[in-house]
Order: C-alpha cells, then sequence, then structure tokens
C-alpha cells in the first residue's frame, strides 16, 4: 500500500480570503490541493473557472488536483492545464470516449483522472481505468461540500482496489465527499489512497494537525 495521500478540498476554504487559507494547507503535510470546478449543468451549483487556478498557482507548490464537475470538460481541459492543473479528473458521465479525453489531458503534459458518481456503477469504467492515473469514486453526490460520507460506496471502492492491484499499474485510488477523521478508516480499508477533505481540514483549528492524524489512521 502507497503512502496516503491528503487532498484539502478548497470548496470549504473561507472565499473571501481564498489566498490566505490556501497558504494556510500549503504546508500542512498535505500532498495534493482539491480544486472542484462546477459549471451548474453537470451539478447543480457553480464554483471556480481556471483563473482561480491561475491565481492561486503562486501560492502553493502542492500538486493542484482539478476535479471538473463539468459537462463537455475537453472544451476546458487546455485552460486549466494552462492554468496550473498537475492533474486533472474528469467525470465518466459527461464524456463519451474516456480514451480519447485520458489522451488529450495527457498530451497537455498533465496526469489524467477518471471520476465516478454515486449512483453509476464500477463496471462503467473498469476497461478504461487503464488510460488513467487516478480513478476517483464520489462519496457524495457531487455539487456540495459538507454533506455526509455514503457507507454504500465501500463495496464499489473495494471493487476498483482490486481492478487497479489487477492491473499492476502506478495508479491512485481517490475518494471525495463526508470524510473526517472519525471515518478516514472506511476508504482507507476498502483500498482507497488519495483522501479529499474539505470541511474536516479547512474548518479545523488546527489543519496540519487534522492531516496528520488522518495519515496515520491505522487500518
Ligand atoms: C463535492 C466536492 C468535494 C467537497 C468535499 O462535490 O467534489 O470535493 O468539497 O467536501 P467535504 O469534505 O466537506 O465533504
Ligand atoms: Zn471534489
Amino acid at each position: 500500500m502507497k503512502e496516503i495521500i491528503i487532498a484539502p478540498s478548497i470548496l470549504a476554504a473561507d472565499m473571501a480570503n481564498l489566498g490566505r487559507d490556501v497558504e494556510a494547507v500549503s504546508n500542512c503535510g498535505a500532498d495534493f490541493l482539491h480544486i472542484d470546478i462546477m459549471d451548474g449543468h453537470f451539478v447543480p451549483n457553480l464554483s471556480y473557472c481556471a483563473d482561480t487556478v491561475r491565481a492561486i498557482r503562486p501560492i502553493s507548490k502542492q500538486i493542484f488536483d482539478v476535479h471538473l464537475m463539468i459537462e463537455n470538460p475537453k472544451a476546458y481541459i487546455k485552460s486549466f492545464a494552462e492554468a496550473g492543473a498537475d492533474l486533472i479528473t474528469i467525470h465518466a458521465e459527461a464524456v463519451s470516449d474516456l480514451k480519447d479525453i485520458a489522451d488529450k489531458i495527457h498530451s497537455l503534459g498533465v496526469k489524467a483522472g477518471v471520476s465516478i458518481k454515486p449512483k453509476t456503477d464500477a463496471s462503467e469504467i473498469l476497461d478504461y481505468i487503464k488510460y488513467f492515473d487516478l480513478v476517483l469514486v464520489m462519496t457524495v453526490e457531487p455539487g456540495f461540500g459538507g454533506q455526509s460520507y455514503i457507507e454504500d460506496m465501500n463495496k464499489k471502492i473495494a471493487v476498483l482496489r482490486s481492478a487497479i492491484d489487477d492491473l499492476g499499474k502506478d495508479i491512485r485510488l481517490e475518494v471525495d465527499g463526508g470524510i473526517k477523521l472519525d471515518n478516514i478508516h472506511m476508504p482507507l480499508e476498502h483500498g482507497a489512497d488519495v483522501i479529499v477533505a474539505g470541511s474536516a481540514v479547512f474548518k479545523a483549528k488546527s489543519p496540519a494537525e487534522v492531516v496528520r492524524k488522518m495519515k496515520e489512521t491505522k487500518i
């Protein structure tokens, strides 16, 4: 098992002080910074754009993990790559050709991830995960921070863990939504190795302490 990576989600940051909050987690032991992009179509909410990514890029050396919850992601991947994304994750439900989009993301010099919503079965992506660097299992309905972890997703995490292990490739398995110190053991036990945490990190008095405890969780 690879070392656990924590990915604080800036959706839970103080929007009036985004730069300050990004700086506050930039050295807290989290290797990724998770940036949720929403278009009001694929999910019923709006968030940031590529200019936001460009604006915070100089503040942090973390891997910018850009989660595109948008329709037609192909039209936007170049602008996010140019703005400073290191990893771009698209939703399988939003694209018709998963290999093509993985190739396009890679051609921009960026790592590629594929994500599925809670109601999408793992079988929809099993044949395609070999084209990606990361698989993201949504553990809440995408669109909003601060929701509760859907425990039913544990089985899906386990199915994807075993598919990744069978491939023997260097593919990360990320989970996103409702993960806190008191339930992080569930995705970890089922094989996740990248943990998105929004409110758990940004609303904490000491983000560094939460990140350290998350990484030290014994399973
Ligand atoms: C939900 C987003 C998540 C969200 C997680 O659509 O993709 O990244 O910010 O927030 P918490 O950890 O608060 O559930
Ligand atoms: Zn996300």
